[in-house]
């Protein structure tokens, strides 16, 4: 069932169930009411070893809005990439910041700035998972279809970190997924066997795109080269292509009133057709926003402030 949520977010599994409800309820109470003061005093730096547009904008104007102060740091200007060891920057932003959101390449980076630092640390996208685009597109599926129950969600691509957090996130919210990817760029194996675990009969990994999309309520795609894979570009390509391509056809075997998700950016003609990413049933810009009511709930409850709302 996933873990309660304690100090870090690292994965979609540091959730329960009863979690991600009570981060949604937070959140559209926050969406309504945008600015309030309830991280007052309290500073949080976002360490970023990789690009960013909507991570960065999302969690510092979030935490602006809740009266918070940001402090962003490209891990590139900062000791780290003068050797300084993780441990001593993990006991620096303890002794200077409230917590940390930090985007980086290897989980482990994430794993050793929670352990060895006793403020909250967020994960704002590694190598292995993107949980808090999950938790906010589990919001915007619930917000557009109006629950989680009895969703059939669609990922049709690379086995990447994003589709890692689906999968640990549809079997924790009770929704069914079913993910397609060529046998070489499956998701996570361990992550599969844990989503298996809390949902016996509710993940399905396979081949097929179309088997994955028929019936489904909700299809979801990522680019097929996520930021670390650019040497494999060319191989990437050729394997997924067409085959993972998400087009009208392929959306044409969802549900008439299928909602198409993509966490952006995108890369238009490669893992989704235009047409399907500007159509009627694409939410991505909704999808984005959320982003930033969802985060926001998440740091009050990170910070145990859910009581001051
Ligand atoms: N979806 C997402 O995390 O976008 P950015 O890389 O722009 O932050
Ligand atoms: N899978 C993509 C997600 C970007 C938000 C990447 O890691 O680059």
């Amino acid at each position: 069932m996933g873990k309660k949520l304690e100090k870090d977010f690292l994965s979609m599994a540091d959730l329960t169930k009863h979690d991600i409800a009570e981060i949604m309820a937070i959140a559209s109470r926050l969406k309504r009411y945008k600015y309030s003061r309830q991280l007052e005093n309290r500073t949080i730096a976002l360490l970023f070893e990789k690009p960013s547009t909507r991570t960065r904008l999302s969690f510092e104007a979030g935490i602006i809005q809740l009266g918070g102060s940001p402090i962003y740091m490209d891990a590139s200007t900062t000791q780290l990439s003068r050797g300084e060891s993780l441990e001593d920057t993990a006991k620096m932003f303890e002794r200077f910041v409230d917590g940390v959101v930090a985007r980086v390449y290897k989980h482990e980076t994430l794993v050793t700035l929670a352990t060895k630092s006793r403020i909250p640390v967020i994960n704002a996208l590694s190598n292995l998972e993107h949980p808090c685009q999950i938790l906010s597109d589990l919001f915007t599926i619930r917000e557009k279809k109006g629950s989680l129950e009895n969703q059939k969600i669609a990922y049709v691509g690379d086995g990447n970190n994003v589709c890692n957090s689906l999968i640990l996130g549809s079997a924790i919210a009770g929704c069914n997924i079913a993910v397609a990817t060529p046998d070489k760029y499956k998701p996570n194996n361990n992550i599969v066997e844990l989503a298996k675990r809390i949902s016996p009969e509710g993940v399905k990994i396979m081949n097929n795109p179309y088997d994955a999309v028929s019936g489904a309520t909700v299809v979801y795609t990522d680019v097929f080269v996520s930021m670390g894979d650019e040497a494999s570009k060319e191989e990437r390509l050729k394997e997924f292509l067409p085959k993972y391509q998400v087009t009208k056809k392929l959306m044409s075997y969802a549900q008439k009133d299928a909602i198409f998700m993509h966490c952006l950016p995108a890369h238009r003609g490669e893992e989704v057709e235009a047409d399907v990413i500007d159509g009627p049933q694409s939410v991505v810009l909704d999808q984005a926003e959320n982003r930033l009511h969802v985060q926001k709930a998440l740091l009050l409850k990170l910070f145990n402030l859910v009581a001051y709302l």
